[in-house]
C-alpha cells in the first residue's frame, strides 16, 4: 500500500492529454496505489494524471461512502454512447479541493474499457456513476471541471477556488 501525492490545479500536468496504455504494460502496482490514494483522500474517483502519471487509467467507487465498496479500474476507457438527456450535478475534484462546480453532462453513458486483469469490459452507467466516469475520463484528456464551464461561470468558480486574476 502506498499513498501518492495528488496534484492540484493549476498544475500543468492536469491539462495534458494522457497516453494509451500498451497491452504489455503491468499497471497493477499503479492501480493499487490509485485506490489507496482515492480512499484515503477520501474521494470516489481518481485519474492517473492527478498523481502525475500520464497514462489513460482511472479508478472509481461511487458507493463506498454510503455502503459496500464497488471498485472499478478503467484502462483505456472510451464512451460508446451518450444519452440525449443531460443532468447538471455539483462536482468536486480531489485536484480542486474545496470547490463544487455545477457541470452539465449526459445522464447516461455506455463505456468500454480494459480492467486490471486485461479483460475487455462494457457497461452502461447512469446517475452519479455516469457523472464520475465522465469526470475521470475528462482528466485523461487534460480537462478539469473548470474547462466545462462558460466563461462567466468559470471566472466565478476560479474566484471561489482562489486562483482568479
Ligand atoms: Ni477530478
Amino acid at each position: 500500500m502506498a499513498l501518492r501525492k495528488i496534484l492540484t490545479w493549476p498544475d500543468p500536468t492536469l491539462s495534458r492529454v494522457c497516453d494509451p496504455v500498451g497491452s504489455d504494460e503491468d499497471l497493477s502496482a499503479l492501480i493499487a496505489d490509485m485506490f489507496d490514494t482515492m480512499y484515503d483522500a477520501p474521494g470516489r474517483g481518481l485519474a492517473a494524471p492527478q498523481m502525475g502519471v500520464l497514462k489513460r487509467v482511472f479508478v472509481m467507487d461511487v458507493t463506498w461512502k454510503a455502503g459496500p465498496r464497488t471498485p472499478i479500474a478503467m484502462i483505456n476507457p472510451q464512451i460508446l454512447d451518450r444519452s440525449a438527456e443531460a443532468q447538471t450535478t455539483p462536482e468536486g475534484c480531489l485536484s480542486i479541493p474545496g470547490v463544487l462546480v455545477d457541470v452539465t453532462r449526459p445522464e447516461a453513458v455506455t463505456m468500454a474499457w480494459t480492467d486490471e486483469t486485461g479483460a475487455l469490459c462494457e457497461d452502461r452507467f447512469t446517475g452519479f456513476a455516469a457523472v464520475c466516469a465522465q469526470h475521470e475520463l475528462d482528466h485523461l484528456d487534460g480537462i478539469v471541471t473548470f474547462d466545462r464551464l462558460a466563461p462567466e461561470a468559470r471566472r466565478a468558480a476560479e474566484a471561489a477556488y482562489g486562483t482568479a486574476p
